[in-house]
């Protein structure tokens, strides 16, 4: 039963799958009300066919999980624009504006999930877990519920989040989270065989692997198709077992999000920074020296987006610092030049990047094992306010602004990982961000080991 049998638009596997020439067959049972699992994190790795096939389908309330949400005018934010998602299950908001909108509007359901945690929901549902414990979210809103997930016109809340269980473990407190699973997981890969294995290409895996897992029906987009025996059985990312449709996509955008240039090798023109130093970039680069300053010989580090990763340029030359990125990579290199730039090679801030020899990169949920079993010695990231037990708040103001808590709970709730926080005393206008107690929602309790802000690195 090995036969292939090719017809012109469909080609059967030895399994159940099926190769489709066209998006839109693979995509057009998917029925409304659906729950899809869209793979990619940022703009990378997303499956741009599949997406783009469910505009002309037109599909509607749907659920997706999806880390993001894409961009206004790509990826899941062309759904979000013709209003076909009922709820996004999400760890960043970021930068999306009309997904923003929609969420502090009321019109779109938003049901926030640290990184690590929906990482692990997914590989659970997969894995046929129907709950877990983790340390993640402890002491915060996904512990004690009441988070909004549907606002109402007036701003007040139609739709909170359910508290979560507590059990206390060796000593410390976990909270139970429950598996994911999806109707349809959309998957974007690097390349298939003609048996239905699969692999991805550098960092496009982040979500896709464990997604495809969890799905009664994986559809997965890819580059190239190609015979049995292209890859070694030991190479192959997703055994056939898992894929039951596969398209070739016709193209692919690949748009980058964030096309960050090695500043040295670009001119002052194309660079990020051209402005003369104001005070601000002065007190700026204080911070990121005085954060640099934590690091030692041999740790193994991740770095928060803009002043903790700008430390690593203060790296002293005499040690070796492996840096560790949540969308999977360990072994960060620095940003690359015009030549080296790939859009399926970013860091967690979604910008271009390049990696050292003997780096590796793995799937998000194998990248929030490492950080919540503790392997990572070191992180560094920025804060709203921290208060003088340690408590960190970062993610949210609420009614106001979503960010999203993006990799941030996971990271700071991981034991053995010393937690150091970037910031300045005060915000724009006076507002002190060191406190008594925090007043907006909460990263993480008790979490934050050390603050390196402009006058001193303060010890807690
Ligand atoms: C990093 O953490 C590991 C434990 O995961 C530990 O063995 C090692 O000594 C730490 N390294 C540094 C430089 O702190």
């Amino acid at each position: 039963n090995s036969k292939i049998l090719l017809s012109s638009s469909t080609l059967r596997l030895q399994r159940s799958g099926q190769f489709h020439s066209d998006p839109l067959d693979a995509v057009k049972d998917i029925p409304n009300g659906a729950t899809i699992l869209v793979g990619g994190f940022g703009l990378c790795g997303i499956p741009e066919n599949l997406i783009n096939s469910l505009l002309k389908t037109g599909v509607k309330s749907l659920t997706a999980v999806s880390n993001n949400a894409g961009v206004d005018d790509f990826g899941l934010g062309l759904l979000l624009r013709t209003k076909q998602i009922k709820r996004m299950i999400s760890s960043y908001v970021g930068e999306n504006v009309e997904f923003e909108r929609q969420y502090l509007s009321g019109e779109l359901e938003v049901e926030l999930t640290p990184q690590g945690t929906l990482a692990e929901r997914i590989r659970a549902g997969g894995a046929g877990v129907p709950a877990f414990f983790t340390a993640t979210g402890y002491g915060t809103l996904i512990q004690e519920g009441g988070s909004p997930i549907k606002y109402k016109k007036d701003g007040t809340i139609a739709i909170a989040s359910e508290p979560r269980e507590v059990r206390e473990f060796n000593g410390r407190h976990y909270i139970m989270e429950k598996s994911i699973t999806g109707d349809f997981a959309l998957v974007k890969a690097w390349k298939a065989d003609k048996a239905g294995n699969v692999i991805f290409r550098y960092k496009s895996r982040n979500f896709n692997q464990p997604m495809c897992k969890a799905a009664k029906i994986t559809i997965v987009e890819v580059e190239e198709i190609v015979d049995v025996g292209t890859f070694a059985a030991e190479d192959i990312h997703i055994p056939s077992i898992y894929v039951h449709r596969i398209v070739k996509g016709d193209s692919f955008e690949k748009r980058i999000e964030v096309r960050w240039l090695d500043s040295r090798t670009v001119n002052k023109g194309q660079a990020e920074n051209p402005k003369p130093k104001k005070d601000s970039d002065i007190v700026r680069e204080r911070i990121i020296r005085r954060a640099a300053l934590e690091f030692e010989d041999g740790m193994y580090a991740n770095l928060g987006i803009g002043i903790p990763m700008l430390a690593s340029n203060f790296i002293k030359p005499d040690i070796t610092v492996h840096l560790q990125s949540e969308n999977g990579i360990l072994g960060l290199g620095p940003y690359p030049t015009e030549e080296e730039v790939d859009p399926d090679l970013i860091n967690a801030g979604k910008e271009t990047v390049t990696v050292l020899p003997g780096a590796a990169y793995f799937s998000s949920d194998d990248s929030f094992a490492m950080i919540r079993g503790g392997h990572i010695n070191l992180t560094m990231l920025g804060a709203m306010q921290v208060s003088k037990n340690g408590d960190l708040a970062n993610w949210m103001i609420p009614g106001k602004m979503v960010k999203g808590m993006g990799g941030a709970m996971d990271l700071v709730a991981s034991a053995g990982t010393k937690v150091v926080v970037t910031m300045e005393h005060s915000a724009k206008g006076g507002k002190h961000k060191i406190l008594e107690k925090c007043n907006l929602p909460l990263t993480g309790k008790q979490c934050v080991d050390r603050i390196a802000c402009k006058k001193n690195l303060s010890a807690l």
